[in-house]
């Protein structure tokens, strides 16, 4: 009896080691404290006082959430009243699953408020159809139209935020964004891109489709960024707005609609519709190209939020010794430990990092 537990619990150290391995290691984040004027500590998720983040977690762009997390609290005026909500793919190949995710996050944040909350990929397998860019395509992508279903019913809103951002900015300031009655999103908008290129001929030419499906919106459509939204649940929860955006998703298996993944159908549904939010909570588009060597500048005007959205990715570029100019701000965020045992940035202190945000 006694070897037999014995056994199960070396087996199960042995089965945690051997899938940790595929997890790379971070190190651990210094400590942030509410300050004067935050909210009473909070009860529990369901606290008024509380902002609500929501993000993906899988293996591959764990590093950049890791980043994402560490200038939220960094930069938040009450970092103990901010309750993340990650969404994690299921143990599937290289994914090491949700139970070793949270242990990553609790390693480096101890003292997080958060939830995971395991995404199954078959929830939009048959729903998915092929686009551009592989990355695209991944489930996961998928998983910001669940968001009302998984989270608790007590929260009322939430910021859902991709995994390559950093905030520069107290996040509390998004989240008290106002949303007029008829809104449920609201989001950056930009106005002056080519709103007719996110969808192809065949939708525009449709007498069924095209303009048609923007007609009667509460503002003529423009492009928003589906990286950074300001979501309020009840509303997506009373509007089906998961339903309606896989019809969309429906109609493109059939007709070829749009070239991009997750981000059209929430234009289809949404743009016109969205509440605009100042474009410095997304300075996006920072991803550039690492193919082509193209590095992207901040766009003019303030930084609360910067987003390495597009094909290039910080830690990559930092990996292959070609960061772009604005990737050594991100690196000053970044908690993972190379392999060889030399610590990143944060290790040299919290000190460090402050100055680089001093611009
Ligand atoms: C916008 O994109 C469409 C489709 O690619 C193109 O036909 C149109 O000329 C573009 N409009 C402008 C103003 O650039």
């Amino acid at each position: 009896m006694r070897a037999g537990v014995a056994a199960a619990v070396f087996l199960a150290v042995a089965v945690s080691c051997a899938a940790a391995a595929a997890l790379p290691m971070f190190a651990e984040a210094p400590e942030y404290r509410n300050g004067e004027g935050c909210p009473a500590a909070a009860a529990g998720v369901c606290d008024p006082g509380l902002v609500h983040i929501a993000m993906t977690l899988d293996a591959h762009y764990l590093r950049g959430s890791m980043a994402a997390v560490y200038s939220l609290l960094k930069h938040a005026s009450c970092p103990e009243s901010i309750f993340f909500h990650f969404l994690a793919a299921e143990a599937v190949g290289e994914d090491p699953g949700p139970e070793l995710l949270r242990r990553a996050v609790a390693a480096s944040f101890p003292s997080l408020r958060f939830e995971i909350y395991p995404f199954r990929a078959e929830a939009v397998a048959g729903l998915i159809s092929a686009s551009v860019r592989a990355a695209l395509e991944a489930p996961l992508n998928y998983a910001r139209n669940h968001l009302a279903e998984l989270l608790p019913r007590c929260v009322p809103r939430a910021i859902y935020l991709d995994s390559d951002v950093l905030a520069a900015d107290d996040v509390r300031r998004l989240w008290e964004t106002r949303l007029p009655a008829a809104a449920v999103v609201a989001a950056p908008e930009y106005c002056h891109a080519n709103f007719s290129r996110y969808f192809t001929p065949a939708f525009w030419s449709d007498p069924g489709l095209g303009a048609r499906v923007f007609a009667g919106r509460r503002r003529p459509p423009c492009y928003f960024n589906t990286g950074v939204m300001v979501i309020d649940l009840r509303r997506w929860r009373a509007g089906n707005y998961r339903q309606r955006i896989e019809r969309w998703m429906e109609i493109q298996k059939e007709k070829r609609i749009y070239e991009l993944g997750s981000l059209p159908p929430f234009l289809l549904v949404f743009a016109g519709e969205v509440e605009a939010v100042d474009h410095r909570w997304n300075q996006h588009g920072l991803g550039g190209d690492n193919v082509h060597g193209s590095c992207r500048p901040l766009h003019d005007g303030p930084v609360s939020l910067m987003h390495w959205s597009g094909k290039g990715k910080p830690w990559d570029r930092l990996d292959a010794g070609r960061p772009c100019p604005l990737d050594h701000t991100w690196k000053s965020y970044d908690l993972y430990i190379p392999s060889d045992g030399n610590a990143a940035s944060p290790a040299l202190g919290p000190a460090l990092s402050a100055s680089l945000f001093s611009w």
